[in-house]
């Protein structure tokens, strides 16, 4: 089994001492940066946009994993790639021509992911799963951290898995929403590759404690 990643999600951190957040990051077990930017018009909620990521990007020495929950997404591709994104995910509520947001994407040289809310199916990623390098499945509804995990996440990691595995993709998973030490592993076993944990890390007395717990419990 190949390495579970650690994505701490900043729309947690502590914007009045991001630099200070950043470090953590940069010092601790995690992996990515999970950076969730959002329009208001996507999702009922507005987060951060480029001068924050710019800052973010400064500081930060690990992979800069950008969630766009915004409509449109195809007009900031070069603009987030500009800002040093590593993977770059989009929705797939919001892709009219998902394919060639993907072509568009890789062709700046980031990786790219598609971001499932909890209401879509898997199966309509099935004619494209080989052009995706990573999907995003929503464990909650997009728009806010420190939500509730959904259930039926479990199943649709499981389906996913099967189909990435029927169709010979190298496609990694990742759940965004609610992850905690409570169903960090029963992901992993359902084929999760990459776990998002916003204010699971953040709010916690000792985040970085909390970040390598995480971390040795997704692998173990
Ligand atoms: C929700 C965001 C998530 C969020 C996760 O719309 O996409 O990345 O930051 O936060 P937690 O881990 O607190 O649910
Ligand atoms: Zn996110």
């Amino acid at each position: 089994m190949s390495k579970i990643l650690i994505a701490p999600s900043i729309l947690a951190a502590d914007f009045g001492n991001l630099q200070r957040d950043v470090e953590m990051v940069n010092n601790s077990d995690a992996d990515w940066f999970h950076l969730d930017v959002m329009d208001g018009v996507f999702v009922p909620n507005i987060s951060f946009g480029m001068p924050v990521i710019k800052s973010i990007a400064k500081h930060a020495s690990k992979t800069l994993d950008v969630h766009l929950m915004i409509v449109e997404p195809d007009r900031y591709i070069k603009t987030f790639a500009a800002l040093g994104t590593n993977v770059l995910t989009v929705h797939y509520e919001a892709s009219t021509h998902l394919h060639r947001t993907l072509q568009a994407i890789k062709a700046e040289g980031m990786q790219a992911g598609v971001a499932l809310n909890p209401h879509t199916s898997v199966e309509l990623l099935r004619d494209t799963i080989q052009d995706i390098d990573l999907v995003c499945l929503m464990s909650v509804n997009p728009g806010f951290g420190g939500q509730s995990f959904i259930e039926n996440t479990y199943a649709k990691v499981r389906q996913l898995k099967a189909m990435i595995t029927e169709r010979g993709a190298s496609t990694k998973i990742e759940i965004d929403g609610g992850v905690t030490n409570k169903n960090a592993a029963q992901l992993v076993t359902a084929g999760a590759d990459v776990l998002v944990a916003g204010s699971y890390v953040f709010s916690a007395s000792n985040p970085s404690q909390t970040i390598a717990d995480l971390k040795k419990l997704a692998n173990s």
